[in-house]
């Protein structure tokens, strides 16, 4: 039986941080839309041109996009193992397409984390940000090298972590985004974890948090009918 989880959390709460090794460490898949979306706008197909500009002012892409693409992922077999979700979803409708999606499958309960960190924190790691020009590897916290461990490339700023354009991000997390939360908050495999630590610290705690509530989860069902 797989499992699913989804890092909810506003941006730089540390869910890409989290997810990558959630996903190493117990053998899952990682789906990261934000990822996927600056993958794709490379390309530059007229869709994720469009994406592209919406990503640059700290606007959500479509719900109809952002399914299309997560249910692709979802129905490919390496997803069977499970998967961790970094960014998605962002919007009820996205949740709902989740459940739809995932009761469909049939392969382990979902587990919500809601990653909390305070908004001056976020302002703070969001300025100070590098990722790699060329694969998109996102530096350590702290580790301010001009070149990509990884591939060598050079480190950038990401384009929408301007001063503008993240308070923006986080206006519509706050809008959009947030109500997702009390969309899962009922279930019994939703946790919380302070990710205002340093990231061992808030790894430790979310394998804890993951252990204890796949242990009480029924099926998505059951969990999405809202009788538990
Ligand atoms: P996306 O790439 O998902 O951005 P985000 O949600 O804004 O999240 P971030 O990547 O900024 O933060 P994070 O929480 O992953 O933190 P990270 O681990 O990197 O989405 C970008 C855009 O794509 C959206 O604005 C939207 O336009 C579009 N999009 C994506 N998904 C969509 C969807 N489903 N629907 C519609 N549109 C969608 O960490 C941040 C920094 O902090 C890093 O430097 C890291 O090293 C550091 N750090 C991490 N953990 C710690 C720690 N514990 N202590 C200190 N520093 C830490």
């Amino acid at each position: 039986m797989g499992l699913n989880v989804v890092m909810m959390g506003p941006p730089g709460a540390g869910k890409g941080t989290q997810a990558e090794r959630l996903a190493r460490e117990r053998g899952l898949l990682k789906i990261s839309t934000g990822d996927i979306l600056r993958d794709a706008s490379r390309d530059q197909t007229p869709a994720a041109i469009v994406a592209k500009a919406r990503m640059d002012r700290g606007e959500l892409v479509d719900d109809e996009t952002m399914i299309a693409i997560v249910r692709d992922r979802l129905m490919r077999p390496d997803a069977e193992v499970g998967v961790v979700l970094d960014g998605f979803p962002r919007t009820v409708v996205q949740a709902e397409a989740l459940d739809r999606i995932l009761e469909e499958r049939d392969n382990g309960p979902l587990v919500v984390i809601d990653v909390v960190v305070p908004e001056q924190e976020l302002v703070r790691r969001l300025a100070g940000r590098r990722i790699c020009s060329n694969c998109g590897t996102t530096a350590a916290p702290g580790d301010m090298v001009a070149n990509c461990t990884r591939c060598g490339n050079v480190m950038v700023q990401r384009t929408d972590d301007n001063q503008d354009v993240v308070l923006e991000r986080l206006k519509v997390y706050q809008h959009t985004t947030r109500p997702v939360l009390e969309y899962y908050r009922s279930r019994v495999t939703f946790r919380v974890v302070n990710g205002a630590q340093a990231p061992d610290r808030v790894a430790h705690e979310l394998n804890t948090l993951i252990d204890d509530a796949v242990a009480v989860a029924v099926p998505l069902k059951a969990a999405s009918e809202g009788s538990l």
